[in-house]
């Protein structure tokens, strides 16, 4: 277990180097990068309320099961405390609070902190949404925190922050084309930043594996493999609301998300065939006997989670969330 722990300190002090060069290309500067309100009516000026009325019409075409799927998507945003203080129990990641991978994490929390800054404030002025039990339910995120599966290995983290950044740049994509579609013009170029934020962090996360597969492949392959056994679950999945138990919202948030077609079982898919050709899994040498079992089981899972897709129904139960107004 010593040797275990000692050699991934180690493959992370090495990839340190590499972040801090990169660490421009894969955020961007914060006195240029958008801010929410760049989006947002200006209170200081006379045409607020006009700005609010036109806001407030063109979020009326919004269907319910998409204000359901944006509601879920600001939660899961807001609780960025939960995924900070997570990021910095990694092993390897607080050694040197000025090293490179403190640097990083807080760095992507300042990014990822506009987002539901930003969605948060075009909820509350929609009107259409009990803003109490959101708040509640965020309350209940960040207080619950969650369970990934992945332990303190940075390994099976930044595997699952590369998969999970490329889920919310499908979703928050997937809003926005569905926003603009309903004639959300605002909401949907919200969507369509915050999406671009996502996959610049995607490739961060994959680049950090990548160097990790080279260096330390078998353990890399195992760790890949464990977090596909395992599944990778959403990081709202403990998601309730108001008087329900832990968890008991998550399955009719993404209910809704897989009925709209924003994230659906067929997009887990294909974000898991992205990172094997990104890390180049087929090619992979230097493994040894487990490792190889492990290649083989990714390269095959792709195949079988399609069937299992194909055969999925579509979920045609709506429910109705305290959140939404009406
Ligand atoms: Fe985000
Ligand atoms: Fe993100």
């Amino acid at each position: 277990m010593k040797f275990f722990e000692e050699k991934r300190r180690e493959v992370m002090k090495h990839i340190e180097k590499f972040m801090l060069e990169k660490m421009n290309e894969y955020l961007k500067p914060i006195d240029t990068i958008w801010q929410p309100s760049d989006f947002l009516p200006d209170s200081s000026r006379e045409t607020f309320f006009s700005e609010i009325k036109e806001l407030q019409e063109s979020a009326q075409g919004l269907s319910y099961d998409l204000v359901a799927v944006l509601i879920g998507d600001t939660i899961t945003e807001e609780a960025l405390p939960t995924y900070e203080s997570w990021l910095t129990m990694v092993e390897g990641v607080s050694d040197n609070e000025e090293g490179g991978w403190m640097k990083w994490t807080r760095h992507w929390t300042a990014e990822e902190n506009r987002h539901g800054d930003l969605l948060n404030k075009y909820l509350y002025l929609t009107g259409r949404v009990n803003m109490r039990a959101m708040e509640v339910s965020t309350q209940y995120l960040i207080a619950d925190g969650f369970d990934i599966g992945t332990g303190h290995d940075p390994y099976r983290n930044f595997i699952y922050t590369s998969f999970q950044e490329l889920a919310t740049n499908v979703s928050h994509r997937r809003v926005a084309s569905q926003a603009k579609k309903a004639g959300d013009t605002l909401l949907s170029k919200m969507c369509g930043v915050i999406a671009s934020d996502e996959a610049r962090h995607a490739k961060a996360y994959k680049y950090f594996i990548e160097r990790t597969f080279e260096v330390d492949a078998n353990e890399a392959m195992l760790a890949f493999e464990d977090m596909m056994r395992k599944k990778i679950v959403m990081p709202a999945h403990f998601l309730r609301e108001i008087g329900m138990k832990i968890g008991q919202t998550f399955g009719h948030f993404t209910d809704a998300a897989q009925r709209l077609g924003i994230y659906t079982a067929i997009d887990y898919v294909d974000i898991l065939k992205e990172l094997i050709a990104d890390w180049h899994i087929a090619s992979v040498t230097d493994l040894k006997e487990d490792g190889e079992k492990a290649r083989d089981y990714i390269m095959a899972l792709p195949d079988r989670l399609l069937r299992v897709a194909e055969r999925m129904k579509n979920p045609m139960l709506e429910y109705k969330f305290s959140w939404i107004n009406g």
